[in-house]
């Protein structure tokens, strides 16, 4: 017997054992199962306390003998079957335990379900091993602080990996945004336009800068920001002479906008593009990064994202000035001069030296974690292909998402919340799209602009997505298990008549 198999001495119950000393026995062990064998020890069934407690409602009594358990569902398999495949079949079967048997039919093991360890998250940190080399320099040379080497270099080697020209490390993706805001002069009662599409830290610094902001929707070519509502969002905006100071444009779940139809409107009204590539650093339109298609770029290295520090964020522009400047409003605005003489609002949102060093590490391996990515989108797919609920997140001609996370529609009606729960009864965890920012009570009352007519593309989206488990360290079994899992669900969605 090897791995996470219970040894199953202490279960086993003869025929004729009454249900008092069942019920000691399950005491004692803990397990909430005990295993049912005739003489010869062959298994018989399964007995649990939920079968005890039936029979005591059914009216007899603790003197009773087992023999009354009528479990005719008891699922079990042959010794050495492995732990996935036999995970699969207590997913399968929904159950937690499962009883393996030698040729004759005797009990010789058990899998619990929680021995397998077998929760899959929705996208898990990867570490790539090199991490603490990088930090142990840190400690060593004592660069503790939110400076160093490891900053410097790091910044360095994402402006390399993503073709900018330069790049601040900055504390969150989300301080990059509001500095990135700062820098444009976003300032109180300025208008920034924004993806409604997208995760509330898009939008936050909005309100940090007490200006407003109005919600552009989406397109169903790349469930970003839709360049028809984009124009006509300017155009409403210079109709009332009240221009935007900014356009943030999304690049959702590692896919670009389009940004051939978006930049050239941007462009022609004059309102710079901050580009919010928290979920898309590796991402590519027709071979350039993303990150580096507006004036200025931002990235996100929280611990979920295709690389993390933990937590982290960079901010990436072609021209330098505008990072130095970044690096300046980071480090609380302290001017160049010998005491701390402070001209502009500063922030504390400088990357500490020791969390670059984990970026540093994880830096060096953004292609394989894109290809691990894109593996994972590409297995879902091909297991799925004849389950005809699901429609996947587009890439458009030209463009390669990193895929951070697999995301899907489901087409015929299911609800992607019973799937979602049906999952995370196997441990596997699913997770609804982004809750678009104009349906977000925070935003109440904030503009929303439509391509016009009566489609809201970004609610429909939220309506009918799902975020799978898609993390770089995902093994073939365990994507295959979602899958498995995901096909059993959207069975059983149907057979409960839960289909429009
Ligand atoms: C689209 C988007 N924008 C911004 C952020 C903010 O990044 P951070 O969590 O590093 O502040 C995130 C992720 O968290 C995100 O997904």
């Amino acid at each position: 017997m090897s791995g996470p198999q219970r040894q199953v001495d202490g279960l086993l119950l003869q025929s004729g054992t009454l249900l008092r000393d069942a019920l000691g026995r399950l005491n004692e062990t803990g397990l909430g199962i005990l295993l049912h064998v005739d003489a010869s020890g062959r298994f018989l069934q399964t007995v649990t306390d939920g079968d005890i407690r039936r029979l005591l409602i059914a009216g007899l009594t603790l003197d009773s003998p087992i023999d009354h358990v009528r479990d005719s569902t008891s699922i079990t398999a042959p010794d050495g079957i492995g732990d996935e495949a036999a995970l699969a079949l207590m997913d399968r079967h929904s159950i937690d335990q499962l009883p393996l048997l030698d040729g004759a039919g005797r009990v010789v093991g058990l899998y619990l379900r929680r021995d397998l360890a077998t929760r899959i998250f929705l996208s898990a940190p990867h570490m790539s091993g090199d991490e603490m080399d990088f930090v142990r320099q840190a400690f060593e040379s004592n660069w503790i602080a939110p400076l160093g080497p490891n900053v410097d270099a790091f910044e360095r080697e994402v402006a390399a990996a993503t073709g900018v020209a330069s790049a601040a490390a900055l504390s969150s993706g989300t301080a990059a945004i509001h500095l990135a805001l700062i820098l444009l002069g976003v300032g109180a009662g300025d208008r920034v336009l924004c993806s409604s599409f997208t995760f509330a830290a898009s939008a936050n610094p909005i309100l940090y800068q007490a200006a407003e902001p109005i919600f552009v929707d989406s397109e169903d070519g790349s469930w970003n920001m839709c360049p028809v509502a984009l124009e006509r969002a300017l155009e409403e905006c210079r109709r009332e002479g009240h221009m935007p100071k900014a356009v943030i444009i999304v690049d959702l779940y590692g896919q670009p906008a389009d940004y051939d139809r978006l930049l050239p409107i941007c462009d022609r009204y004059g309102v710079p593009v901050i580009e919010d590539a928290a979920e898309s650093l590796g991402s590519t339109l027709r071979g350039r990064s993303c990150g580096s298609f507006g004036r200025v770029g931002i990235f996100s290295f929280n611990g979920n994202k295709i690389i993390t520090t933990s937590g982290g964020g960079m901010l990436v522009a072609d021209d330098p000035e505008i990072t130095a400047h970044a690096r300046k409003l980071a480090t609380q605005a302290r001017e160049d001069v010998p005491w701390y003489e402070h001209v502009e609002l500063g922030f504390n949102y400088r990357m500490s030296n020791v969390l670059a060093g984990i970026g540093r590490g994880q830096i060096a391996r953004l292609e394989e974690r894109v290809a691990a990515r894109r593996a994972v989108f590409d297995r879902y797919r091909e297991a799925l292909a004849d389950v005809e609920s699901f429609v996947w997140m587009p890439e458009f001609a030209g463009s390669q998402s990193n895929r951070w996370l697999t995301t899907a529609t489901l087409a015929d009606g299911l609800d992607p919340g019973d799937l979602i729960a049906d999952l995370a009864k196997l441990d596997i965890e699913a997770r609804h799209v982004w809750k678009p920012m104009h349906m977000q009570p925070i935003f109440a009352g904030c503009r929303y602009v439509t391509a016009g007519g009566n489609r809201d593309v970004a609610a429909d989206i939220f309506s009918r997505g799902l975020c799978l488990p898609s993390g770089s360290s995902m093994t073939a079994a365990q994507v295959d298990r979602v899958a498995e899992a995901l096909r059993t669900a959207v069975a059983r969605a149907r057979r409960a008549n839960r289909v429009a």
